[in-house]
């Protein structure tokens, strides 16, 4: 009797991404590497489920569409139209697209709010510190890096306000447990050790809820609607409600927990920390792996809408064609490491790697066929030698490469074989050997071929569909596994179908001359330009400290009152205590912003702001060159 065994199951995920903008090419390299590790695992027969979505509630997206006047669900509707097709057009094979604002994702959140509250893991006191809408995330006063926020540089708002709270610091030893329990549970080393640091330090209980007042684009705390649900509390769940957590257990425990969370490394924290805590605290098991990737880098810094570098994935992939994207992303970049993204570098894998290596391959090895055997892959007539060695030793590294994730290894093992073949052409030189040895050469090559046909199949979408149809193949097709990688899968008498070159060559001079990616994509609405009216609703003011004094608990804070030329001084609270000695300000002549909406700082209200500019040298305040009256509009 046959034993059945239930197949191994593979669960990918990526980040689910935010649609409060266009995708770049930095979110495209997460998805397209979890596609290959996806396609990797249905080859070896792995029941595989790969999940990606969209991160759709928060003050992200809810300014988003304000500023574009619309509803947020009829603006995300529309970024999801765009995303989808973007992810057809690079072939991601995801079995699910979850969006936070699906019905069955709210519900699931809702009941894990619910339930840890019930538990006591969620808690209601008051929130007092900052919040940095661009990455949702709350931080202390304590934490900031020069005022701003610690992770991505930039300004950040005060938040007061009453809130629920998850207690994250009663399980940090339990997480550092478990770190050290599972070596493989944070990926890579570097990242681990990260982690482990900040969890030593000791952790703060985490807020989880906005008040409605201040932000309505999220899911209602259920007992409490006059609160939603932090976005990121949210959308870390969709990890377990796209399997159907508390809806579908069969379907549920068949896949949890993941084998894989594919991130990239500034939401390490979330997915290290937060996450698993929940999870801990849900009585649930942690994820296998959480991988945290690198940077795609654009002249030394991170690709993103922020810096305004991005790169659109759809019209690179339109010049230079998916596959080249795809490749050039995984092999170009250490998978776990940043790398840099230039166009003439893509280029110049296409040239080398694609065209020259592996489409020159294929064109000679069908030319010969076709001038010594008429088009028919010939009968072996001894056996194999070196190629096959070489063969057998590069699957294993690309599976070697592969249980550890590591794309760019798994791409630099297979392109051993191809040099290996290329080497073999030269060495063996077919055209002057007798009949009998050059069908056994040209069988060889023609095996190496159909081996790469499969195991760059996860990675090279259309060109190893064009390598299979020159080679005979294509029949096959659709039955191929990654067992065929075995060596000898090759019948003689196929008739090949020689065709157009895989990869054309590019003149670089002449592809990098029209129209440079980069600089095609800076669509300045992208960007984030104001346009003159908005600047000029800035009400900008000189104006005269009188009185400036340290804030009780907050050292990076200073009270100061400010004359500008209204019957009462104004008190604005000022991040610049920790560079300015508070009675040496005293008749500083500075630019105030006058129509700014109070706010409560410490207990303490604000009414503006001083400017000032900031860098890694230290903090200066904006002055006048000469005395000017208070008030004097600034323009
Ligand atoms: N919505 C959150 C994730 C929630 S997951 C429960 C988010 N979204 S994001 O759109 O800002 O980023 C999505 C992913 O794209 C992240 O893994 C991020 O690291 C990745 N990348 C964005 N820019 C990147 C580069 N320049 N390079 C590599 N990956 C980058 O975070």
């Amino acid at each position: 009797m046959v034993e059945v065994t239930d197949p191994k199951t593979f669960y990918i995920t990526t980040p689910i991404y935010y649609p409060n903008n266009r995708l770049h090419i930095g979110h495209t390299y997460t998805t397209v590497a979890a596609d290959a590790l996806a396609r990797y695992h249905r080859l070896r027969g792995d029941d595989t489920f790969y999940l990606t979505g969209t991160d759709e509630h928060g003050q992200k997206i809810q300014q988003a569409a304000r500023e574009r006047g619309v509803h947020p669900k009829e603006f995300l509707d529309e970024m999801y139209d765009w995303i989808v097709n973007l992810w057809d057009h690079l072939g991601i094979s995801y079995d699910k697209f979850i969006r936070t604002t699906d019905e069955e994702h709210v519900k699931v959140v809702q009941s894990v709010f619910d339930t840890l509250y019930r538990r006591g893991d969620i808690y209601r006191s008051q929130y007092q510190g900052w919040y940095c809408t661009p990455c949702e995330s709350f931080w202390l006063e304590s934490k900031l890096v020069r005022n701003a926020c610690p992770d991505c540089g930039r300004p950040v708002t005060w938040i007061e306000e009453d809130a629920y709270f998850l207690r994250l610091s009663d399980y940090a030893d339990q997480l550092i447990a478990h770190i050290n329990d599972h070596p493989e549970f944070i990926q890579p080393d570097i990242r681990k050790n990260e982690m482990l640091s900040f969890l030593r330090r000791g952790l703060d209980d985490l807020c989880v809820s906005r008040k409605r007042d201040s932000l309505e684009w999220g899911i209602p705390v259920p007992f409490d609607p006059d609160y939603v649900i932090y976005v990121w509390f949210d959308a870390v769940c969709n990890y377990i409600s796209a399997i159907g957590y508390g809806i579908d257990d069969e379907k549920f425990n068949h896949w949890w927990p993941a084998s894989v969370h594919l991130i990239g490394k500034e939401i390490l924290r979330f997915h290290c920390i937060i996450w698993p805590i929940m999870l801990i605290a849900l009585d649930l098991p942690l994820p296998k792996q959480i991988f945290g990737h690198g940077w795609l880098t654009l002249e030394g810094e991170k690709i993103s809408k922020s810096r305004g570098n991005i790169v659109d994935p759809m019209v690179l992939s339109e010049k230079y064609g998916r596959d080249a994207v795809r490749y050039f992303l995984l092999r170009e970049i250490p998978f776990g490491a940043d790398g840099r993204y230039s166009e003439p570098a893509l280029v110049d894998r296409i040239n080398v790697d694609l065209a020259n290596d592996l489409g020159n391959l294929l064109s000679r090895v069908t030319a010969m066929l076709e001038k010594y055997n008429e088009g028919f892959v010939p009968e072996p007539t001894a056996s194999s030698g070196r190629l096959k060695e070489v063969a057998t030793t590069a699957i294993q590294e690309v599976e070697e490469a592969l249980s550890h994730h590591l794309l760019s290894d798994a791409l630099a093992a297979i392109w051993k074989l191809v040099a290996a073949a290329n080497k073999h052409v030269e060495e063996k030189a077919p055209w002057q050997l007798p009949n009998d040895e050059r069908d056994q050469v040209l069988y060889d090559l023609t095996e190496a071929l159909r081996i790469l046909s499969i195991c760059l199949n996860p990675f090279l979408l259309d060109a190893t569909e064009e390598m299979r149809r020159q080679l005979g193949l294509t029949l096959e097709t659709k039955t191929i596994t990654w067992e065929d990688t075995a060596w000898g899968g090759l019948k003689a008498g196929v008739r090949i179908d020689r065709g157009a070159p895989l990869f054309p060559r590019l003149d670089p001079d002449v592809v990098l001359a029209v129209g440079k990616v980069e600089s095609q994509s800076l669509d300045q609405e992208e960007i984030s330009m104001i346009d003159y009216e908005t600047f000029m609703e800035i009400d900008l003011r000189t104006g005269r400290i009188i009185e400036a004094e340290p804030i009780e608990g907050a050292d990076k804070l200073l009270r100061v009152l400010v004359d500008i030329g209204e019957t009462n001084p104004r008190q604005v609270v000022a991040g610049i205590a920790q560079h300015y000695d508070p009675k040496r300000i005293i008749g500083y002549q500075v630019v105030v912003v006058a129509n700014l909406k109070p706010a409560k700082l410490f207990g303490v209200r604000s009414e503006g702001m001083i400017l000032a500019a900031e860098s890694e040298e230290g903090l200066r305040l904006v002055t006048l060159d000469e005395p000017m009256a208070p008030g004097s509009r600034v323009t």
